[in-house]
């Protein structure tokens, strides 16, 4: 008997509020080499951690409306304050799979050993309901505490973050953790990666992290088979990266973080 094996080369579309989503792209690219990726980062309009619901969910669907236009698969909403605020409206109203970042309470709460947890989040995030719920459904009887950290975001989108004055900031959300004692943190947002080393060297590694990017990664691969969507093995994948702010400095912390050369085209239609 004859299987012919289907593929589908579209693109994967890829968004955050900035360059945050790029901790969770660069996973994508590593785990599924294959795929064509699209990135867009909303730098225009960072942070959303302090912006409201309406806003939000206004770029997101413009966003999202957009990736579709350009015939991308599936979409991964690599920022938890957008998937908080907006993902279960634009599921209503877009028929390709939408993959959304959440902080990851319910491992936290498994591998706690003190069963005191922290979650690192933006201002929008720790305000919302739904972020609420998902604490009270998967907290598993650890006590966990909402740490939001304003000015954050905006210290790493300036690509600041090796600087004085994010350790500082840093240290100030860590230290009252500390003294609570807690065990297990949470990024909940997907710009704090990036600030992993001054973390690590705050709490002197005694406290364990934990970040979304591989989880939301698996879950794509297995959206990605079970609807008979993933790549030809035999393709690699190309990477395009957008921007509703494009400047000579953003550009540079692309490749930064990205780790290779890369071009950041302008999103001039948002
Ligand atoms: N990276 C985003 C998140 O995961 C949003 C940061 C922001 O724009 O405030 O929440």
């Amino acid at each position: 008997m004859n299987t012919t094996q289907t593929f589908d080369n579209r693109s994967i579309g890829i968004f955050d509020s900035g360059i945050g989503g790029l901790s969770i792209a660069k996973r994508i690219s590593e785990q599924l080499p294959h795929e064509n990726l699209i990135y867009v980062a909303d730098s225009q309009h960072a942070p959303y951690g302090e912006k409201s619901t309406g806003f939000i969910t206004e770029r997101v669907n413009l966003i999202a409306q957009q990736l579709i236009k350009q015939e991308c698969k599936a979409l991964v909403i690599a920022c938890n304050t957008a998937t908080v605020n907006a993902i279960s409206q634009l599921r209503s109203q877009v028929d390709i799979p939408i993959i959304g970042v959440e902080p990851a309470i319910k491992p936290a709460a498994k591998q706690s050993i003190n069963k005191k947890v922290a979650v690192l989040v933006t201002q929008a995030t720790s305000q919302n309901p739904n972020f609420q719920r998902l604490i009270d459904r998967h907290h598993n009887g650890a006590l966990v505490t909402i740490q939001p950290c304003p000015g954050l975001v905006e210290l790493i989108e300036q690509g600041k973050q090796h600087s004085d004055q994010c350790y500082q900031l840093l240290k100030k959300y860590l230290e009252p953790l500390m003294s609570a004692g807690v065990d297990t943190l949470v990024l909940g947002c997907t710009h704090y990666p990036f600030v992993l080393e001054a973390i690590t060297s705050i709490t002197g590694g005694l406290i364990h992290v934990l970040e979304t990017a591989t989880p939301v990664t698996s879950y794509l691969s297995r959206q990605l088979k079970d609807k008979g969507l993933s790549a030809n093995v035999k393709q690699t994948g190309q990477h395009q990266f957008f921007s509703s702010k494009v400047s000579e400095h953003q550009q540079q912390l692309f490749s930064q973080l990205w780790q290779a050369p890369l071009t950041v085209n302008a999103l001039t239609i948002l």
